[in-house]
């Protein structure tokens, strides 16, 4: 008896304590509850000093805790191409820890190359995963600002000239990465197109560019991908800073969009206290002052306290950084993660493979048969060069970085002799020019790998190119091998586009962008025909700087402060195809090892129209093609680019097949913004849809009358 009534009081004890607990224990705590509820629970309990607090940085990387409430640091890190090491503290040195090598993932511009939203899905899956391993809540990518020169330094990180394509290829990113209970953060917003001047240049333009160009791709992130995070630009729009503008963060983002998550200040990209609190920042990070002293700390406290802040618009602030914390499982358990694993090295693989351009293959010197060949000279310091580390703010420590030789060794070393000269770079230049030369002679095929790196005036952060040339006497040494070996593969390893003197002398040109972790052995496989390229190109190639919209058209890098976008709508293809420039190689150019033919187009009714044709695979080998589709307004009201992207799908086919291939156009395809009404227009009449393998290789056109 003594024992069951011992059972029974212990059941009624411990009831008793989880009814307590469960009393005692606050809704915002309860992961079943809805996050709303969870927010104004947790609103309600934090004092004025903690609320502020949360809007701004205690360290490099990291922003303030509650202890008090059981509120964590929240924790930040670059960048769009994984998760970078640790820095800091309180300043910008490496923390120097082992613990925080990570998956470098190919280039901003080599992921827009792929034209594979599913694949940047999985891009954004494996570093949400790295991050989650790494203690990370927002990881500050994807960079989707638009490639409006070919010189900006920052060209590598973005995914090139156009919006639709960009957005497309955001939303993936973005949807992967969130699923891994880690917040994206588009950045940065808005018009930061120069690094030129790039923490005070204001930027004047019409509305027509900005909104048609310039912003699609983070109201696609908004819109179509629910990111949780914003980064304003360090640059001014229309003269007030973008990381405390009314217009872009109030009335567009919060007000049109709907944005719900929170607007984090570049670092040191905020510059006073009213228009912070006023004009819709939410985190500011990296200003150079004690964490106390950041405009919104102790002034922004002190205002509140007199009243000439609303308390209302710090609850609103205060709602949107709680809202990103419960999304990425602040309180409660949330994904573990996993680094460096295989999956994330072979995504990296994928990634690289698919980005991959082939430019140009004549007499199809590509792919090289190992089985014949019996030598191959390597040239280039890009073939050694490690580029994963450079470019500032997305740089990584990357656990490996397979370079161009040593995924060549990997895949044909012992079976063909392989010779290597580095050509050009550094003091001894003639000797090593002599070398290569002598190099390419003797050896069967010649692969040169050429390009830009991340050195000041190059692919970097905080600067611009001051042209479009290669440097260190390239274009000299890609001639004179030649000369000596015209069986010569010209690899480029650049993150924007260059002048190619020589292209006439290099049967066969690869663009091969920054790759990442994998790289060279992505790299190996399209040389030797493991993998069929299928890149194509996000940005124009201008044979010249002179045939550039910006240079004809346009205004760089500005003048006391001030940058006018006067080219417009004219930026890339839109300018290259309305004003009928040659460009050296076309946007959405890429060869493949086999060829694809269109046929069976017609336009159904839907969406409003819906285009369809069928792609075959007319060649011996797999392959994936992608299909892209322009329109054209034929007599418009207000002018208009001759045409725009509104549509693209990456097919792949087994030698011989064919697959019918469905295009919707939404609405939205055949829309322009309007200025005078403010907003969108799809004005009736007639269009016309491309179809096409590239902007300038059309395989048809039809015609489409919008009726309403
Ligand atoms: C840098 C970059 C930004 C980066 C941030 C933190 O200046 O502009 O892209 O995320 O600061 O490193």
């Amino acid at each position: 008896m003594n024992t069951i009534l011992a059972v029974l009081t212990g059941f009624l004890t411990l009831g008793l304590v989880m009814t307590a607990t469960a009393a005692d224990s606050p809704l915002f705590l309860d992961a079943s509850q809805p996050r709303e509820a969870r927010v104004e629970d947790l609103l309600g309990r934090l004092t004025l000093e903690e609320k502020v607090a949360l809007l701004h940085a205690d360290s490099k990387f990291s922003a303030s805790a509650v202890p008090r409430l059981g509120i964590p640091r929240r924790w930040m890190s670059d960048g769009p191409h994984g998760v970078r090491e640790e820095i800091g503290p309180d300043d910008w040195k490496p923390a120097g820890r082992t613990d925080d090598f990570s998956t470098c993932m190919p280039c901003g511009i080599a992921l827009g190359a792929t034209w594979d939203p599913d694949l940047a899905r999985k891009e954004g899956e494996a570093i949400g995963q790295e991050a989650r391993a790494r203690g990370k809540h927002i990881m500050l990518g994807p960079g989707l600002n638009l490639q409006r020169t070919p010189l900006c330094g920052r060209n590598f990180e973005y995914m090139g000239e156009d919006p639709f394509l960009t957005s497309r290829m955001a939303v993936g990113y973005i949807v992967g990465e969130q699923s891994q209970g880690v917040a994206s953060c588009a950045k940065h917003f808005a018009v930061n197109n120069q690094e030129t001047e790039r923490t005070s240049v204001s930027v004047e333009l019409d509305e027509r560019a900005l909104r048609e160009l310039y912003l699609p791709a983070f109201q696609a992130a908004v819109k179509d991908a629910g990111v949780l995070a914003v980064m304003g630009a360090y640059n001014r729009l229309r003269g007030q800073y973008c990381c405390e503008n009314d217009y872009l963060l109030n009335r567009i983002l919060k007000g049109e969009w709907g944005f719900q998550g929170l607007v984090v200040s570049d670092w040191n990209g905020v510059h006073h206290t009213a228009e912070a609190a006023l004009n819709g920042l939410d985190l500011e990070m990296g200003t150079d002052q004690p964490y106390h002293g950041f405009y919104l700390a102790d002034a922004y406290l002190e205002g509140l306290r007199d009243g000439t802040y609303p308390m209302a618009g710090l609850d609103d602030k205060v709602r949107r950084n709680l809202r990103v914390m419960f999304a990425t499982h602040m309180f409660d358990p949330g994904p573990k993660g996993s680094l460096n694993t295989p999956e994330h090295q072979a995504t990296a693989r994928h990634v690289a493979e698919e980005a991959m351009v082939l430019l140009k293959n004549d007499n199809n010197l590509l792919p090289l048969d190992e089985s014949t060949l019996k030598s191959v000279a390597v040239i280039g310091a890009n073939a050694t060069e490690l580029q994963a580390y450079g470019g500032n703010s997305s740089g990584i420590k990357a656990l490996y970085e397979i370079t161009p030789l040593q995924g060549i060794l990997n895949r044909v070393g012992g079976k063909v002799t392989v010779t290597y000269a580095k050509g050009y770079g550094g003091i001894n230049a003639l000797a090593l020019a002599g070398q290569a030369v002598q190099a390419a002679r003797q050896a069967e095929v010649v692969i040169f790998v050429a390009g830009l790196g991340h050195a000041k005036g190059q692919d970097t952060e905080d600067s611009d190119r001051k042209d479009l040339k290669l440097p260190d006497g390239q274009d000299e040494l890609i001639a004179r091998v030649s000369e000596a070996n015209p069986k010569m593969v010209v690899v480029m390893v650049s993150g924007s586009p260059v002048e190619m003197p020589w292209l006439s002398k290099a049967p066969a040109v690869l663009q091969a962008w920054y790759s990442g972790t994998e790289g060279g052995n992505a790299l190996a496989g399209i040389l030797f025909g493991d993998v069929n390229p299928s890149g194509k190109l996000p940005c124009t190639f201008p044979k010249r700087l002179e045939d550039t919209p910006v240079a004809v058209l346009g205004e760089y890098p500005g003048k006391g402060g001030v940058v006018h976008y006067t080219e417009g709508l004219m930026v890339g293809y839109r300018y290259y195809d309305t004003k009928k420039v040659e460009p050296l190689f076309p946007f959405g150019h890429g060869l493949s090892y086999t060829h694809f033919t269109y046929s069976n187009f017609h336009v159904a009714e839907g969406a409003p129209a819906t285009v369809q044709f069928d792609l075959s695979n007319r060649g011996s080998r797999a392959g994936a093609e992608v299909a892209q589709v322009y329109i054209h307004q034929v007599q418009p009201s207000l002018p208009r680019p001759l045409q725009e992207l509104k549509g693209f799908r990456k097919i792949s086919l087994a030698p011989g097949a064919t697959q019918t291939v469905s295009i919707p156009l939404e609405i939205g395809a055949f829309s322009y913004y309007d200025p005078a009404k403010g907003g969108w227009l799809a004005e009736k009449g007639q269009f016309e849809i491309r179809v096409g393998s590239s902007s300038r290789d059309i395989r048809w056109s039809g015609k489409f009358t919008l009726e309403h």
